[in-house]
């Protein structure tokens, strides 16, 4: 990993200058690893055509000269031929991962050199991102990213999950209210850091810094479920200063990349990660949403026994028409060999049950963040000497219950927890597979070319334009635009469209050239 040059001002334990000035932070870059990067990105390029065809379209045009955005995104091939793609629209581009386990090393090495760049003379985008961060180096990560050389910020953000908007409109929030409360006072590790840093700026910078930076802010574009709840709960309370668009729910993300992807990537992610059979086991999907629908589909695949848990009635009965029990977690938690959380809500497998789990049983979370397993939980226990965690490999443990007695000989019996709870598809696999990514892509970008032409119909950053009074909405992309990121890849599956006629058209109420569905339609 390059060094930063030495300062005494260092955040947290990541001897790490807080406003380091870095062109960069990677793991490796050795010309193998930029190489193994570059072949990969090209390869993906050809399964993403999605986003090909958004750079042919726009070929000589520049939709994004004068963007600057940050993206706080999984630094994986596919997010590299994302912002590769934002480049040659004309975006300037900084990045982080929006976890600390989903970075792939080549993958950030090869986009941070660039298609065009060598190591001696790099010329890709500025990167921050891991395989492996602690959460400081990873909240220091994201600060880096936000800020561009000449001290501005960001006048577009690209989000994934929320972080980098949490950290600006709260960081803001907390310089209006003239208090940054005691990090010993949060309520988890994670936010602990994040009131550590959010200290150490205003230490470094005063009390104006994430104001100014917020300020210049036009736009977000969110791509997943939990991100685009925190921003409709900011709408809610008024506390939204920039216009967001929600990607997730754009037909051809959330009912493509949430359900196809992960029914391709959570059987890879437990294989890779355990080697295990998985057929003939029984395994219990927490939540059936969209992510829930794809797990259960990638571990029936595989011949599992599947029973699911969910909360809403809809829901748990559209599994019962797919043939799942619907249970509760309590009555089959000492039968079940693999568990996996997908509701993007927390305490959802706590300690007490995964102190009764069977021995060696697979626990992982494809939904978000780490607190659908109880980890924190678990992390108690171990300081009180009620449970052991043995490290397997990076992103596998065992944790040995030592007070447990329906282990091996009546001893205390283990479980393996994956990703340490955290997105078990991205930290022991490698996500969705690029075509999937590339729907998900191309409405990023799409969104992106929105919001830098024209993010003030959507409303207006009272900051930086107080008379306006046009509070920012969240808008999802129209279906016209679906339709066509859907088009897109219909090439790459030799599909032929039947074409309405004008009578057909006039019959079912819509016109012969789209959108074929009312904005309410489900699919
Ligand atoms: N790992 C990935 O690659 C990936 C991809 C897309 C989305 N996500 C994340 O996955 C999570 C789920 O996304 P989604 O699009 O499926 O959301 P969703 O809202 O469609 O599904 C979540 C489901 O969980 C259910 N649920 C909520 N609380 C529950 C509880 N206590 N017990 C049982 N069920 C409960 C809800 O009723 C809902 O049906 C989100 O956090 C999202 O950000 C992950």
């Amino acid at each position: 990993m390059n060094s930063a040059p030495s300062s005494v001002n260092t955040f947290m334990d990541t001897g790490l200058p807080l406003f380091a000035g870095l062109s960069h932070k990677v793991a490796d870059l050795s010309e193998a690893n930029v190489r193994f990067g570059r072949k990969e990105l090209d390869l993906a390029l050809v399964e993403m055509p999605g986003l090909a065809a958004l750079r042919e379209e726009y070929y000589g045009q520049k939709p994004l000269a004068g963007a600057k955005i940050m993206g706080s995104l999984h630094m994986t091939i596919q997010t590299g031929v994302l912002i590769e793609t934002l480049v040659e629209l004309g975006a300037d581009v900084r990045w982080v991962s929006c976890n600390i386990f989903s970075t792939q090393d080549h993958a950030a090495a090869a986009t941070y050199i660039g298609p065009e760049g060598t190591i001696d003379n790099p010329a890709g985008v500025p990167v921050y991102a891991w395989k492996g961060e602690t959460l400081a180096e990873y909240w220091w990560c994201t600060l880096q990213a936000l800020l561009w050389d000449d001290g501005t910020g960001p006048n577009l953000i690209l989000d994934d999950g929320g972080d980098a908007t949490m950290l600006v409109l709260m960081g803001h929030e907390y310089e209006v209210s003239g208090t940054i409360p005691d990090p010993s006072t949060a309520e988890s590790e994670e936010f602990c850091v994040v009131l550590n840093l959010l200290h150490a700026v205003r230490e470094a910078k005063g009390d104006k810094f994430f104001t100014e930076m917020a300020k210049g802010i036009r736009g977000v574009s969110e791509e997943t479920t939990t991100g685009v709840h925190r921003l409709y709960e900011r709408v809610e309370a008024g506390t939204l200063l920039f216009p967001a668009i929600n990607v997730n729910d754009s037909v051809t993300k959330s009912k493509f990349d949430n359900v196809y992807g992960c029914r391709h990537s959570l059987v890879d992610a437990i294989m890779r990660a355990t080697d295990v059979l998985i057929a003939g086991k029984r395994a219990l999907v927490l939540g059936y949403g969209d992510v829930g629908k794809g797990s259960v589909q990638s571990l029936s695949g595989q011949s599992a026994k599947v029973s699911i848990t969910e909360i809403d009635p809809i829901c748990a009965l559209q599994a019962s028409m797919m043939g799942y029990d619907v249970v509760r977690i309590e009555d089959v938690v000492s039968k079940m060999d693999i568990f996996v959380t997908a509701t993007g809500n927390k305490d959802i497998i706590t300690s007490q049950h995964m102190a009764s789990m069977k021995h060696n049983a697979i626990v992982c979370n494809i939904g978000h963040f780490d607190n659908e397993i109880d980890i924190a939980g678990l992390e108690t226990m171990r300081l009180n000497g009620e449970v052991e965690k043995i490290e397997i490999k990076p992103q596998v443990h065992e944790w040995r219950f030592t007070k447990t007695t329906h282990g091996p000989n009546g001893t205390g019996h283990s479980i393996i927890i994956l990703a340490e709870g955290r997105l078990v598809n991205l930290g022991c696999a490698t996500g969705h597979p690029s075509l999937v990514m590339s729907a998900s892509f191309t409405n990023q970008t799409i969104a992106q070319i929105e919001l830098h032409l024209r993010a003030e119909d959507y409303g207006v950053n009272p900051l930086a334009n107080p008379e306006a009074n046009k509070p920012p909405q969240v808008i999802t992309l129209p279906k016209h635009l679906d339709e066509k990121v859907a088009l897109l890849h219909l090439k790459k599956f030799d599909v032929n469209l039947t074409e309405l006629t004008a009578e057909q058209a006039a019959y079912i109420g819509v016109d012969a050239s789209g959108p074929y569905k009312p904005h309410h339609y489900r699919y």
